[in-house]
């Protein structure tokens, strides 16, 4: 398969030394790209701002923002056919960015924020047989939140993420989920590393894909 995977935060900044962002360290993103590559399938990894080594073999793309992750993941969907959203892509944005470092006194003024694209609502109606995999974090409400969530973004699988259970989440080596389907009953996993973790999400998608009907190619594909 043709894997691209996101991985790590958006940072999405008020002027060039200030941001808004999130927990993620992308080690679950990053295991997911490291197991489809040890699985034998050609790997991209879109990564946000992370202190993590590139995994080797792998070509890694390395965005900021969320509107960066969307034009790198767009420009590069062509080429996939499998498509894994685990990156936490900041819903919100700074109106502006201030090309200066901004006084305390202009800080609140600039504190307006804009909603960011949901970039895999923005790829479906290019989803053309791609499987499309996203994850949910949530806090509350798991299954209810990520059915949810599955349905709205037309995805093959969502991967619930409870992220205030010990050892799930964020930053942590270690991760708790459960693989929601539209067709089959929730699967709950065990706590496992994120890298067996990724290795079950893996096994899903290269069975779901051997029982579709293979994908006529993109004909803006490309070899990356
Ligand atoms: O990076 P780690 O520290 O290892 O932590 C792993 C993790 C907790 C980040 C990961 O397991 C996880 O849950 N990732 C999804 C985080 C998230 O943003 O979830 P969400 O419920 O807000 O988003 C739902 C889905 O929509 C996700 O696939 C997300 O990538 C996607 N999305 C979200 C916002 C947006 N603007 N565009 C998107 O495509």
């Amino acid at each position: 398969m043709k894997v691209l995977v996101t991985a790590g935060p958006t940072r999405e900044h008020l002027d060039p030394v200030r941001f808004l962002s999130n927990r993620s360290s992308g080690r679950m993103g990053y295991a997911l790209a490291e197991a489809a590559r040890d699985r034998g399938h050609d790997v991209v990894l879109v990564s946000g701002p992370v202190a993590l080594p590139p995994p080797e073999g792998v070509e890694v793309v390395d965005v900021v923002s969320a509107l960066d992750m969307l034009a790198a993941v767009s420009a590069r969907l062509p080429w996939c056919d499998t498509l894994i959203m685990c990156a936490a892509v900041a819903d919100w944005r700074p109106a502006s960015c201030s090309a200066v470092k901004l006084k305390k006194r202009a800080m609140e003024a600039q504190l307006t924020l804009v909603p960011n694209p949901d970039i895999l609502a923005e790829l479906a109606p290019k989803k053309a047989g791609r499987l499309f995999i996203g994850f949910a974090a949530e806090t509350h409400d798991l299954l209810a939140e990520a059915q949810g969530k599955l349905a709205r973004k037309g995805l093959d699988l969502i991967v619930a993420n409870d992220v205030t259970q010990p050892g799930a989440g964020f930053e942590t080596a270690t991760n708790i989920v459960t693989l929601v389907a539209p067709d089959a009953p929730p699967q709950p996993l065990p706590l496992m590393s994120k890298r067996a973790v990724a290795d079950r999400i893996l096994a899903w998608a290269e069975a779901k894909a051997a029982s579709l009907p293979p994908r006529t190619p993109d004909p803006a594909s490309r070899d990356l």
